[in-house]
């Protein structure tokens, strides 16, 4: 059973979490994975694909526009491509549920097709802004609005779309991936400039299936640039697992004491392995173990991870996009260090599935634990040895991270921790009370 059926529920303190997990599909990759099968010519199939509620909704959005999807016997995806000249008018508005990555990459597909679509959401998507995505997608030629920035938006495509050089404010995956999706049918050259690296998985996506993409970067930006009208070729791809899921079950052993676990095919990208890299710096015992294997362009390895005494340490600023999801978590092993924890230059943390630095403060500080909010960041006064009073009642907001994050501080601290509704962590990491479970964990009000 999967944590679809799950309202609300408590975490129990527990101990010794050993064995060994694979953790899911990476969601960025899955994504991606549906949408390139979509739009390539011929059949793309997909292996260790995350099955959750967020790609499913990429899987049903795609199906609307015309690509064939099957799932195979042995759990993989049989993608029959639509082609780039091959999207359709879908019959009702496409309903990307609570996922922003969908949404925002499907707006750039649809916006080189000369084919309309409406998008919708839930509540959650419908308060996240879309202009940062409609706004490049309009000065390449494609007809796209919304009302005051947000849900429900119509993107009107156009064949060929015209050349673009977008200077992004902020280092967003989803904003760059939706332009160079748009870009395969546009004329000329399209340009992305952001002021760090973002994940680069649409990238390396792209040259899996026979594009040529340029990349280069100084100190203070970042170009990516591919010329168009360009055919994606059917692939083959294979999805590492989820290092923003691993990070969870990673934070679990390391705060909870005897424990330790290792983690097979972790997807270890350079732009995705900030956690790791904090982590480590705190005095957590975690290791990349194994040379890395490199399927389908994307590196993955073995991590392992024991209970350990953290301390607190400064995040740089430049660190925040290979690790943006994961500050929740690093925010509840802070609770656990010795000192203060400061984490800067992370607003977009404001506009994710919920407001971040507000509800992970508000989580924290349910439990016990000291938070400062920061113009740009915020401060987590670690508990240290004394670890953290827990008791408290964890409000959500419909966003998985924060949910998942309640439930590992429930599993470290003194007292139970109880969440108002652990239904949404389906949309990342449907079997993420069966992983712990198989780790050792116990939950009372969990389904078996
Ligand atoms: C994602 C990019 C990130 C991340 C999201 C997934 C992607 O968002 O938070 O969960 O797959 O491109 P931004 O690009 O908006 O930072």
């Amino acid at each position: 059973m999967t944590a679809t059926t799950l309202g609300p529920m408590t975490t129990r303190p527990c101990r010794d979490l050993r064995g060994r997990i694979r953790p899911p599909g990476d969601k960025s990759i899955s994504h991606r994975a549906v949408l390139f099968g979509a739009l390539a010519e011929g059949e793309t199939r997909v292996s260790g694909l995350l099955e959750s509620t967020d790609v499913l909704r990429t899987v049903a959005a795609v199906k609307a526009l015309g690509a064939g999807v099957e799932h195979t016997a042995d759990g993989g995806l049989r993608i029959h491509g639509a082609g780039q000249r091959g999207f359709r008018t879908p019959g009702g508005p496409l309903d990307f549920g609570n996922s922003g990555t969908g949404c925002r990459l499907t707006m750039g597909a649809v916006a080189g097709q000369p084919i309309e679509a409406q998008f919708v959401g839930d509540a959650s998507l419908s308060a996240r802004p879309m202009e940062r995505v409609l706004a490049p997608l309009r000065a390449m030629g494609a007809g796209a609005w919304c009302e005051n920035d947000r849900l429900p938006a119509k993107i009107v495509g156009h064949r060929p779309l015209k050349p673009l050089t977008w200077i992004s404010s902020k280092a967003s995956a989803q904003v760059k991936s939706s332009i160079l999706l748009a870009g395969l049918s546009a004329e000329g050259l399209i340009e992305v400039i952001e002021p760090a690296q973002s994940r680069d998985h649409t990238e390396r996506m792209l040259r899996l299936f026979g594009v040529e993409v340029d990349v280069e970067h100084d100190d203070a930006s970042h170009w990516t640039r591919i010329e168009g009208p360009l055919l994606l070729e059917a692939s083959y791809v294979g999805v590492p697992g989820d290092p923003s899921s691993a990070a969870f079950l990673t934070a679990a052993a390391v705060l909870t004491a005897g424990s330790d676990i290792r983690l097979d095919d972790v997807l270890v990208n350079p732009t995705r392995t900030g956690f790791l890299e904090t982590l480590h710096e705190m005095g957590g015992e975690v290791r990349v173990v194994g040379e890395p294997r490199v399927g389908g362009g994307e590196p993955s390895s073995g991590v392992e991870a024991r209970a350990s005494a953290l301390s607190g340490v400064d995040v740089p600023a430049d660190r925040a996009a290979s690790m943006i999801d994961e500050y929740p978590i690093l925010a509840v092993c802070a609770a656990f260090a010795e000192g203060d924890t400061v984490m800067r230059g992370i607003n977009e943390l404001r506009v994710k599935e919920s407001n971040r630095i507000a509800t992970t403060a508000a989580m924290l500080e349910a439990n016990g634990v000291t938070v400062r909010e920061l113009n740009d960041g915020m401060v987590v006064e670690g508990r240290g040895p004394g670890g953290v009073a827990g008791g408290g009642h964890v409000l959500t907001h419909g966003d998985h991270r924060i949910a998942m994050s309640a439930v590992i501080l429930g599993l470290a601290a003194k007292a139970p921790v109880s969440i108002d509704d652990a239904s949404m962590i389906a949309t990342s990491y449907p079997g993420f009370f069966d992983d712990l479970r198989d780790l050792g964990a116990m939950f009372d009000d969990a389904p078996q």
